[in-house]
């Protein structure tokens, strides 16, 4: 199976980031590093201002320099809306997903079952795990869990023969020993809610979208924003009676539900006009806000921008 360590073996830059992502730890204080790591470490140019090389140890600040950025590992892809929000946290990142996804907006993509990819990575010693991911985000397929579609979805014979995936994915996860996201639509009950996000969270012009989240998180912690109180409806058919409102209901078609447009604007994605990957992401914002707070967590944030 292709995995996306050959990737990351073949790039060079990539290959720094083994190295280089592993000094944040090495914040405090001074270090010896052996000469080939400081080879490797060696700016092309002078030094930005603020950061110095030391004659016998090195600061943790000289990563940023070097301009590489933290990795996130991304289950169950999709087009990537939660990709797209670790990528302006300051995360590369590369996703897996069975099926092929072309229109994904992460730096990599691998084409793989996700229980088989994070079974090899089970198998490998954390320190082995080539790019050296610093987190791993799950969406697992939600259909039969997701309270809102989940009578359209029975309508129409999906998730009929629904594996439920989070158990084993979270099985595997605590095995690797990496910090994790799992997320489910709200009220899925199938995760602990450690976090919920909501669109009104990160404000946006109307049609806003009515997308509730709920987040399981291993290793760190995320601040929970207030939730504001909803004002207006959902717009559409209920009953018989036509409802109008600010928000939009970016599942299915027809009926006053979001256009392709809408969707594409309330959920702040623009790079595909799939109508099912509108359907199956997560607002960028949400995963932007955990992404810098984990980077915060670690003490990363100037790695991944590279200020
Ligand atoms: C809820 S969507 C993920 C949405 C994504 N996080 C985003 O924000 O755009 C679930 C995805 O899981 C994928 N999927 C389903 N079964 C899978 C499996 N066994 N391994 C990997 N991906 C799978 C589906 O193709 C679908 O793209
Ligand atoms: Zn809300």
């Amino acid at each position: 199976m292709y995995m996306a360590g050959d990737a990351v073996r073949r790039t060079s830059p990539y290959a720094r980031a083994e190295v280089l992502v592993l000094l944040p730890s090495l914040r405090r204080g001074r270090v010896s590093v052996p000469r080939w790591v400081r080879r490797l470490l060696r700016p092309s140019g002078p030094a930005p201002a603020g950061h110095r090389r030391r004659r016998h140890g090195y600061r943790a600040q000289s990563v940023g320099w070097c301009r590489v950025k933290p990795l996130v590992l991304d289950f169950y892809c999709c087009a990537g809306g939660a990709a797209r929000g670790y990528q302006r946290a300051g995360f590369r990142v590369i996703g897996v997903d069975v099926v092929p996804r072309p229109n994904y907006c992460g730096d990599e993509f691998v084409q793989a079952d996700a229980l088989d990819y994070l079974k090899h990575l089970r198998n490998t010693a954390p320190a082995r795990i080539s790019g050296n991911p610093v987190l791993i985000h799950t969406s697992p397929p939600c259909q039969e869990a997701n309270p809102l579609t989940r009578g359209t979805n029975r309508a129409n014979g999906w998730g009929r023969d629904h594996v439920q995936y989070v158990p084993e994915t979270r099985r595997l996860l605590d095995q690797i020993g990496l910090p994790y996201v799992i997320e489910q639509p709200i009220g899925s009950k199938v995760i602990r809610r450690d976090l919920m996000l909501c669109m009104d969270m990160f404000p946006l012009d109307p049609p806003r979208v009515w997308r509730h989240r709920d987040f399981e998180l291993s290793g760190f912690e995320v601040p929970q924003p207030p939730h504001p109180k909803h004002v207006g409806r959902v717009r559409g058919w209920r009953h018989g009676v036509r409802h109008d409102g600010d928000y939009v209901a970016a599942y299915g078609s027809g009926g006053g539900k979001a256009t392709i447009a809408e969707m594409r604007h309330a959920l702040g994605i623009d790079w595909t006009d799939v109508r099912e990957e509108l359907t199956e992401a997560i607002p960028p914002a949400y995963t932007e806000h955990i992404g810098r707070a984990f980077l915060a967590s670690r003490d990363l944030a100037r790695v991944a921008t590279g200020s």
